[in-house]
């Protein structure tokens, strides 16, 4: 959730603690703060706001140091102001955290009992008292007071620590959240992300769960939880720094949909075959011995669960499930040794489907990831890896990254769909063919942006919107709202059409507008009827639909935009697109900040 970083170098690191904190900002970004040993003190410096404040502020009051600790805060305890912010400093002590710790209050009795009084409401500044009291009462040295202090924390956390007198040490260790380090000449580095050290350093390695490590400019020392001396594997990261430039955008959102035709077949190519109409994929648990999947993911990821339940049950005709990991493993689910579990993720880091994870490894070795980010923790933890290829992503709301999970997840529904003989050659083909044509059609629906920003007129002067889709557009519906919630701050839910009578339409007059998906398919005519009862009460409709579901609909509404016809198991794809543009478009009318909007972060890897 929060961003963590440290460089100990032979040279001066503030400026590149900054660089890597720019790098991390999208984990969170209400307040930052970094600290550096500089003439053997602990110096520091935080501010509220995006890290522009931090920056401005040590314009003013320079510090330097050849080793520091840098933080980009998503609030957990302690509202977001500045003494809540990171690091948090003590008389010997200085730390970065990115986790919760789930017992702090009883650790912060016992300490408030001694005399010791807090500066913060943050469970952070709880460990750096425990870790100061071993230093300066039971005199341990750095590495041992975190070893003795970690084994007491319950929770999670990503931990870097700098210590008075102490120029050229940083140590650091872990328990649930992640930490890379990254290896230079005469300099190390540590961060809660491998991306972000990819402007210092390609050589990184992952920190494993209860791992502790000493950094100097020239060494790096890990250790197990036990505190055996231990070798990690390192690897070269591939990510160039220009995927993380604007370009010629004006949001990174913006940018991300926007590429998504080359995104997709980007994906495409990793796993098929257009020559040869073949799919190329890696090794996975045979169809014949599944006999469930169960799908998990959080928020957008859910979303792509979801509509994979509606292909993996009508195509490939297994029973399937879509679950929210936040939910699954707190209420006793059943998991059998033949069930496939596929885990969704973008960043592979989300703490709620890590622990769903986990929890499912207890009961099958079917482990399958569907991950953006390659070596993140769910895929290192998974039997099966699935990437989707869909390159950084760095705003807030998921675009193409969700686009390209929807696509994995078609390519191993069309797999079981083959492998247990559910669907002819013919069909086969034919919806390869269809997924190689999305490119085309992307780029065909962007070409009409501005058609669609018309549309978001729509929105002025309303409090709410709703998103209706059946069958497999259902789960767009609910993406659709959530992407509208997320970067406008503008209520919005989603419903299956057949739903509405059931509750919502109660919210229908002639202020309430209304998106629906509607292409002609088996449940056009029923969902065409579901929008006549809203007609009948004034809500103001706004279509999507194809050729033949716009001629059909004249009557219903004119606010209808017409979107290229589709194989009906493909839809889910296309309609998703000009609900991320209508999301974007009505963020940018309301001036919210897109790439990072309020209260939420990237990466959630608190539960
Ligand atoms: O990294 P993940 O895909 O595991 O993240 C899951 C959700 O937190 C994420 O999809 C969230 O809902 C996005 N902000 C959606 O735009």
């Amino acid at each position: 959730m929060c961003g963590i970083i440290g460089i100990v170098s032979k040279n001066q690191v503030v400026d590149r603690l900054i660089d890597g904190l720019e790098r991390l900002e999208y984990r969170g970004y209400d307040s930052a703060g970094i600290a550096t040993i500089s003439s053997s003190e602990i110096v520091h410096s935080k501010s509220t706001g995006k890290l522009v404040s931090l920056k401005n502020k040590i314009k003013q009051n320079p510090i330097d140091g050849h080793v520091g600790i840098g933080h980009t805060r998503w609030a957990t305890h302690g509202e977001p102001i500045e003494v809540n912010a990171h690091p948090h400093v003590t008389k010997n002590v200085a730390v970065v955290h990115n986790g919760i710790i789930e017992n702090f209050a009883e650790f912060k009795n016992g300490l408030l009992e001694k005399g010791i009084i807090f500066n913060s409401q943050t469970d952070t500044e709880v460990i750096a008292r425990l870790v100061e009291e071993k230093i300066s009462m039971e005199k341990c040295g750095p590495l041992e007071a975190v070893r003795l202090t970690i084994e007491k924390l319950r929770g999670s956390f990503a931990l870097c620590f700098i210590f008075k007198g102490l120029e050229n040490l940083i140590v650091v260790t872990r328990r649930g959240s992640p930490l890379a380090l990254g290896f230079g000449d005469g300099e190390n580095f540590v961060s809660s992300d491998a991306l972000s050290l990819s402007i210092f350093s390609r050589k990184v390695c992952y920190l494993e769960e209860g791992d502790l490590a000493t950094l100097t400019s020239d060494e790096v020392k890990i250790y197990d939880s036990f505190g055996n001396s231990v070798f990690r594997d390192t690897q070269i990261l591939f990510t160039d720094p220009i995927n993380l430039s604007k370009g010629q955008y004006k949001h990174f959102m913006e940018k991300e949909i926007f590429e998504q035709p080359e995104v997709i077949s980007q994906v495409l190519g990793y796993y098929l075959n257009a020559f040869e109409g073949t799919l190329s994929l890696p090794s996975l648990p045979q169809s014949t011995e599944i006999q469930r999947i169960i799908l998990i993911g959080c928020g957008t990821a859910f979303y792509s669960c979801l509509a994979a339940k509606y292909w993996f049950e009508s195509l490939s005709g297994i029973t399937t499930h879509a679950e929210l990991a936040s939910e699954f493993r707190y209420r006793s689910p059943v998991v059998r040794k033949d069930d496939l579990l596929i885990f969704v993720s973008q960043s592979g880091e989300t703490a709620d489907t890590i622990g769903a994870l986990r929890f499912a490894k207890k009961y099958t070795k079917n482990i399958l990831a569907v991950v953006n980010v390659e070596q993140s923790s769910i895929a290192r933890e998974s039997n099966w890896v699935f990437p989707t290829k869909a390159g950084p992503e760095i705003g807030v709301a998921s675009t193409k990254a969700f686009i390209c999970q929807l696509i994995v997840l078609k390519i191993l529904n069309i797999k079981f769909a083959s492998d247990l003989s559910k669907i002819s050659v013919k069909n086969r083909s034919n919806l390869l063919n269809g997924l190689l044509e999305l490119p085309r059609l992307y780029a065909e629906i962007l070409s009409q942006n501005e058609n669609i920003k018309k549309l978001c007129k729509k929105f002025i002067g309303s409090n709410s919107v709703l998103y209706l889709g059946r069958d497999v557009l259902y789960p767009i519906a609910l993406e659709g709202a959530l992407k509208l919630k997320e970067i406008s701050y503008l209520h919005a839910e989603g419903y299956a059409s057949g739903e509405l009578k059931h509750g919502p339409i109660a919210l229908i007059d002639e202020s309430m507008p209304l998106v629906a998906l509607n292409p002609w398919s088996k449940v056009f005519e029923k969902t065409l009827s579901n929008l006549e009862e809203v007609k009948a009460r004034r809500g103001k409709i706004i279509l999507f639909t194809d050729k033949k579901g716009k001629e059909l609909s004249k009557d219903l509404t004119k606010s209808i935009f017409q979107l290229p016809s589709c194989s009906e198991l493909l839809t889910p794809i296309l309609y998703s697109l000009p609900l991320q543009l209508i999301a974007y478009y009505t963020a940018l009318d309301k001036g919210t900040d897109v790439d990072q909007p309020r209260n939420l972060a990237k990466s959630v890897t608190v539960e």
